[in-house]
């Protein structure tokens, strides 16, 4: 358990480090006139800089996606090879969130949306949106599983994804922009006006971003108070999230991630809760780092967050049916698709599905979540958070090209990092050149092979050129 010690200093002063936090913080503390500054400042009103700050973050955000592109679809479909992956990226978006309907209770809460939405930055990318990889039809293998789990009965859509079958493949040709944003297919509309029928219907687009642009991840209500600020008393109105199976595992702890108390210790598990992931997880103490003479602490995903245990039986969707070590089962919250988080490469996870495709070099830093804290305000200086999605390919009846598929498949379609801080480093020692600007990436299409021995780059421009 995480045990809050505040000092007396930084206890005074902390809603509104946390608010500017999220802006200039990061020069505030390097001028070493932190708490001067935020006393003068701290104040919630509307058109303060601070609360300005705290609804609109200024510090640029990076969220750089790598898709994994299948260099055999024929050998896979018909001879049952194991995938070839290129993985090629980084495809580059700056996020921009800003909270709205923020809105104080009298029980020392705040609640509030943050509007989030992604700008293609191209000149930071290794090509156009519109570069064509091949990759998992999630339409089908999700209409496959959907049909085969809850619409059985209905024997008209099994006939249209029969039909579909022969002209489409189950590996398939995508822009980057439709694999990540979506796309309209033909297939879902006929589906839906079939679903019609029975009062159901299914998202007309699909895509493993699909829904995420322009809008909010839910309604947050935080304590404001001292002792447990940031920290999130409910999400959408729950105070646990149901879908768990056990009571520890539908615990949300901690807070969005952006800040944790004061005096945070070596010793210490931060508890942040991930939307993406509809869960809380913890990061541990990796090492510790100095940037601008500040002193950061790094702390990061432990390996066993996602290992098949008794403390994560909870995340097992039915209860006891678990997946192999290193994934999160997210079906539940995506219409039922065989969608699958991980950490990169499969990082930390059971060897079994690294090696079922050809391609993966999980690397610890690079393919790790890494958060850096400043330990006396306990507000994160820099983000590294970093998730992959993958789909599960299985035999399922009427697609004749899943029936490679018997023993089941978990193909990484993508991976994210999700990138933020006013400067940035890596424990590699290289690329500590805080105010460098965006380190423009090879314009070329870089394979696992060719990444392997590099380092991995790190990407901030400086914050003139924020907005
Ligand atoms: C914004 O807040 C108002 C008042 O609390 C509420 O009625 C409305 O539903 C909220 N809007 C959203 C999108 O949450
Ligand atoms: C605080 O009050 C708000 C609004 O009445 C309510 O939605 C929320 O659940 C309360 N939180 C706690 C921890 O009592
Ligand atoms: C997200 O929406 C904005 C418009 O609000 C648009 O400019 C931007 O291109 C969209 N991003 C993606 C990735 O589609
Ligand atoms: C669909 O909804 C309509 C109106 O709510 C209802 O009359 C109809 O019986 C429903 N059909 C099915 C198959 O549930
Ligand atoms: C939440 O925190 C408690 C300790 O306070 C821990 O036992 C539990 O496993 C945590 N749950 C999650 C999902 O992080
Ligand atoms: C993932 O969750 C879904 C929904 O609960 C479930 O049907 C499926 O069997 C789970 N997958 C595994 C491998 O446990
Ligand atoms: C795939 O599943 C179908 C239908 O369930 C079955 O007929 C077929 O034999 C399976 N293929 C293999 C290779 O097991």
């Amino acid at each position: 358990m995480v045990t809050l010690t505040p000092t007396k200093l930084v206890g005074c002063f902390m809603f509104g480090i946390v608010l500017v936090l999220i802006g200039g913080i990061v020069d505030i503390l390097y001028h070493e006139i932190l708490p001067k500054r935020i006393q003068e400042e701290v104040t919630l009103e509307k058109g303060s800089k601070i609360y300005d700050d705290w609804v609109e973050n200024p510090v640029t955000t990076y969220f750089q996606v790598w898709v994994f592109d299948i260099q055999n679809p024929e050998e896979v479909i018909e001879r049952g090879d194991k995938p070839f992956l290129a993985e090629r990226g980084p495809y580059t978006y700056r996020e921009y969130r800003q909270k709205y309907n923020i809105t104080y209770h009298a029980n020392k809460t705040v609640s509030y949306r943050e509007l989030q939405y992604y700008v293609f930055d191209e000149e930071a990318s290794v090509g156009p949106e519109s570069d064509i990889i091949t990759s998992a039809n999630v339409l089908m293998m999700t209409l496959a599983d959907i049909i085969k789990r809850e619409y059985s009965y209905v024997t008209e859509i099994a006939e249209i994804i029969l039909d579909a079958a022969d002209d489409s493949k189950l590996l398939t040709k995508y822009t980057v922009s439709q694999l990540l944003w979506g796309y309209e297919d033909p297939l879902l509309k006929r589906v839906n006006s079939i679903l019609q029928n029975y009062n159901k219907t299914i998202d007309i687009k699909i895509g493993l971003f699909y829904g995420k642009n322009n809008t909010d991840d839910g309604l947050y209500t935080v304590f404001i108070e001292k002792s447990k600020l940031g920290e999130i008393s409910r999400w959408n109105r729950l105070k646990e999230l149901p879908h768990w199976t056990t009571k520890t595992c539908r615990m949300i702890n901690g807070t969005e991630g952006r800040f944790f108390h004061p005096d945070v210790k070596t010793k210490d598990i931060l508890y942040v809760f991930a939307s993406d992931l509809y869960r809380s997880f913890y990061l541990d103490y990796l090492g510790e780092k100095q940037i601008k003479n500040i002193q950061l602490y790094s702390f990061v995903i432990p390996d066993e967050l996602f290992a098949v245990s008794d403390d994560n039986a909870g995340f097992c969707t039915p209860y006891g049916h678990c997946t192999p070590a290193g994934l999160q089962n997210i079906s539940l919250f995506k219409q039922n698709a065989p969608i699958y988080m991980s950490q990169p490469h499969f990082y930390a996870g059971d060897p079994d599905i690294i090696n079922s495709v050809i391609g993966l070099h999980p690397t610890p830093i690079i393919h790790q979540t890494i958060l850096d804290v400043e330990p006396m305000t306990g507000i994160v200086m820099n983000i590294n958070k970093r998730l992959q999605i993958n789909i599960y390919l299985q035999n399922v009846t009427n697609i004749r090209d899943s029936a490679r598929f018997t023993d089941g498949l978990y193909l990484p379609m993508a991976w994210v990092n999700e990138i933020k801080g006013s400067f940035t480093s890596d424990l590699h020692g290289e690329d500590s050149n805080e105010n460098s600007k965006l380190i423009n990436p090879e314009k070329k299409i870089s394979s696992n092979s060719k990444r392997k021995g590099q380092k991995p780059k790190v990407m901030f421009k400086d914050k003139d050129n924020d907005k």
